[in-house]
């Protein structure tokens, strides 16, 4: 294995060097082939699988191959100490994996997303002060994405667990501001040091003041702006272990890092577009929450009876039912695929209107419905519903709510203003499905609920939409 094949620059390359740099253009390819496979709800879990495996592949060829300048290897004790850290992460992985709820995986991701953050920035804190570093701007900047990346990822996971409410001023941007621009000053200023080195101590200031932006930046969003934030910080994840990985000269973790970065970054864009918010107002803080909350609406409400409503169901030409979290809370996926496919087989076309940011997480409904076999041609993008909302004869909306919201349209002053929604208003008949009149995420009252062709549904989901099959059955 350290049979010399060439040298370049001073720089041996042995074999084990080639088949090391080999395995990591192999775990590239995995991990590119692993994200295409996971593009589609069908082949999923086979993405995840591939790329675990280039992960893992990676791994052990560093493990066993890896040398430092000198030509050493990894030392025993180091390498038992990983060996034992990954056993452990990977037992504890396990064990999370089995025991958490569906509808708290989004909270789980953003805990993830927190742990990769802060081992990004832990390895800038101690590759700094190595004397034999020579990347240090990339060293600083690892530390400062990866920590802001670590104290927004955990504020997120409080915000989704809904132990952390929205704590929003209108002066935190300039805060936030001035914090960021103190960041870029002290960077540049330990890196015009004679010696940076020499002033290793400014580092954990910047460490501090990287956790505080994270935690001011992502504290006051609210309404319903979490999805770009929370893109946003998978984005920062990969860029900080791309960051990190250049440290180490380490391809894998580079290209690894870089292809979470870049995934997050599209899919921020793509939350920005479906949100109609600017990427700088989110990097700055200072959107959501901050509009007026309306009280209550003060109209009536109606109701309408299992009878009713599964003859108004069946007796329809077209009828498109749009999923949120309370279909998740309610895991009624498969009730819903049910009652779809009852109004089917009675001559009811049957469409689903996806809205982009509906459930709690990138892709929720998405990947809710597929687990339930929803043919994916039957999923329709919000904008492309909504040119079909005249000439809908009944919207069912089962457990959404803020992605039905029309102050989102009408309110300049509601905390999701400009947000846009299914406009489920537009169609001839609404028949909401929910428990009560519990509020969605943005914590606000729901005009729809109080229109003359809406009707409410109470119940839990899952029963609500049982009833209906049952009822639809005998019609
Ligand atoms: P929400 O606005 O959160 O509304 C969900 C509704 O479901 C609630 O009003 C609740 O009313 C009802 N519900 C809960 N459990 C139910 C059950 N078992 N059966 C029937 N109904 C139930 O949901 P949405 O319309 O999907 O909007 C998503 C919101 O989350 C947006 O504001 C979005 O910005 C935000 N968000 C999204 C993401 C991503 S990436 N998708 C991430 C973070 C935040 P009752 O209590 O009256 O039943």
């Amino acid at each position: 294995m350290d049979t010399i094949l060439t040298t370049y620059n001073g720089v041996e390359f042995t074999i084990g060097t080639a088949i090391l740099e080999f395995s990591y253009l192999l775990a590239a390819i995995l991990f590119v082939y692993g994200l295409k496979l996971l593009s589609r709800p069908e082949t999923a879990r086979k993405g995840n699988l591939w790329a675990a495996v280039g992960m893992v592949l990676a791994m052990i060829t560093t493990l066993l191959l890896h040398t430092d300048s000198s030509g050493s290897h990894i030392k025993m004790t180091n390498a038992i100490v990983i060996i034992l850290t990954v056993a452990v992460g990977s037992v504890l992985g396990l064990i999370i994996s089995k025991r958490v709820k569906m509808t708290a995986m989004p909270q789980l991701v953003s805990f993830f997303n927190a742990t990769g953050g802060l081992a990004s920035a832990l390895v800038g804190l101690l590759e700094f002060s190595n004397p034999g570093n020579e990347s240090l701007l990339v060293t600083l900047l690892g530390l400062i994405v990866g920590s802001v990346a670590f104290s927004g990822s955990m504020i997120a996971y409080g915000k989704l667990d809904g132990k952390i409410g929205n704590v929003s001023a209108g002066f935190m941007k300039y805060i936030n501001f001035l914090i960021l621009a103190g960041l870029v000053i002290l960077t540049v200023y330990i890196l015009m040091q004679p010696d940076p080195h020499a002033v290793s101590s400014l580092v954990y200031i910047l460490f501090a003041a990287a956790l505080i932006y994270g935690v001011l930046f992502v504290l006051p969003i609210g309404g319903a702006d979490m999805p770009v934030v929370i893109s946003l910080l998978n984005s920062l994840t990969g860029i900080a272990a791309a960051l990190a990985g250049f440290i180490y000269n380490n391809q894998a973790m580079i290209l690894g890092g870089i292809l979470v970065g870049a995934a997050g970054s599209i899919l921020t864009l793509l939350m920005c577009k479906a949100m109609n918010r600017s990427l700088m107002n989110v990097i700055l803080g200072g959107f959501g929450g901050g509009g007026t909350v309306q009280g209550d609406e003060g109209g009536t409400i109606k109701e309408i009876s299992v009878s009713d409503a599964s003859i108004l169901l069946a007796y329809s030409k077209k009828v498109v039912i749009v999923p949120g979290y309370g279909l998740a809370v309610a895991q009624a996926q498969h009730t819903v695929h049910e009652l779809e496919k009852i109004l089917e087989s009675k001559g009811v076309s049957v469409k689903y209107g996806i809205h982009p940011v509906a459930g709690r997480m990138p892709g929720h409904m998405n990947v809710l419905l597929a687990e339930a076999d929803v043919s994916y041609d039957k999923l329709v993008e919000m904008d492309e519903i909504n040119k079909e909302m005249e000439t809908t004869d009944v919207i069912i909306i089962v457990g959404a709510n803020d992605v039905v919201n029309p102050s989102a349209n009408d309110h300049p002053g509601s905390p999701i203003y400009g947000m846009p929604i299914i406009n489920a208003e537009k169609a001839k008949n609404v028949i909401v499905m929910k428990r009560g009149m519990g509020k969605g995420y943005a914590g606000i009252e729901n005009p729809l609920f109080f229109k003359d062709n809406t009707r409410m549904f109470f119940g839990n989901a899952k029963d609500s939409l049982q009833k209906l099959v049952n009822e639809v059955n005998t019609l």
